[in-house]
């Protein structure tokens, strides 16, 4: 049986730091759907679609990787994929508190489902989508740390506040 994973996020926008979570899951899985949070109640710098074609653009094609945007409950787009795992990156104490939390309601929502939790490699553990785009509105160097094309288009975002 295909083991398929669903990395949920906002990817707003996608780092260096995700790409690390999704090549070293991709070891352990068949199939990882990177999916997009379309939540219409929370505010994003890009819209679902233009985050998810970044994503699309920094990753190449690869048979065992899929991007698409999701909105509701996260278990039961799981559900829906046929995927038995979730799959989620930890960085700090702060992570912790919230995933354990979530992973515990995921689990009373839909017991089949496991949530695999790896952690952040050591040179992206400091890197987030909001520090990034400070960093790169503020003009900082943003060098190993996002995809060319998210550079390209957080510069084309901020160009009028420069
Ligand atoms: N540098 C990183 N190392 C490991 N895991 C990460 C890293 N950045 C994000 N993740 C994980 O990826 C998943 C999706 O994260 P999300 O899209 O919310 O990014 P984020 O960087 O936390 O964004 P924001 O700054 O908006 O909170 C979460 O499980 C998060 O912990
Ligand atoms: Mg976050």
């Amino acid at each position: 049986m295909q083991k398929i994973a669903i990395y949920p996020g906002s990817f707003d926008p996608i780092t260096n730091g995700h790409l690390d979570i999704i090549r070293r899951s991709r070891l352990l899985l068949d199939k990882i759907i990177i999916a997009v949070n379309d939540n219409p109640s929370k505010t994003f710098l890009f819209t679902v679609k233009e985050r998810t074609e970044m994503i699309k653009g920094a990753i190449p094609a690869s048979p065992g990787i899929e991007v698409e945007s999701f909105r509701g409950l996260l278990v039961r787009y799981a559900e829906k994929k046929g995927a038995r795992f979730i799959i989620r990156g930890l960085r700090a104490l702060s992570d912790f508190e919230y995933e354990f939390q979530m992973d515990l309601m995921n689990r009373k929502l839909s017991p089949g489902i496991e949530t695999i939790f790896l952690m952040t490699s050591q040179k992206y553990s400091y890197l987030s989508s909001s520090i990034i785009k400070e960093i790169v509105q503020l003009k900082g160097c943003s060098e190993g740390l996002i995809p060319e094309i998210v550079r390209e288009k957080l510069l084309e975002k901020f160009k009028n506040n420069f």
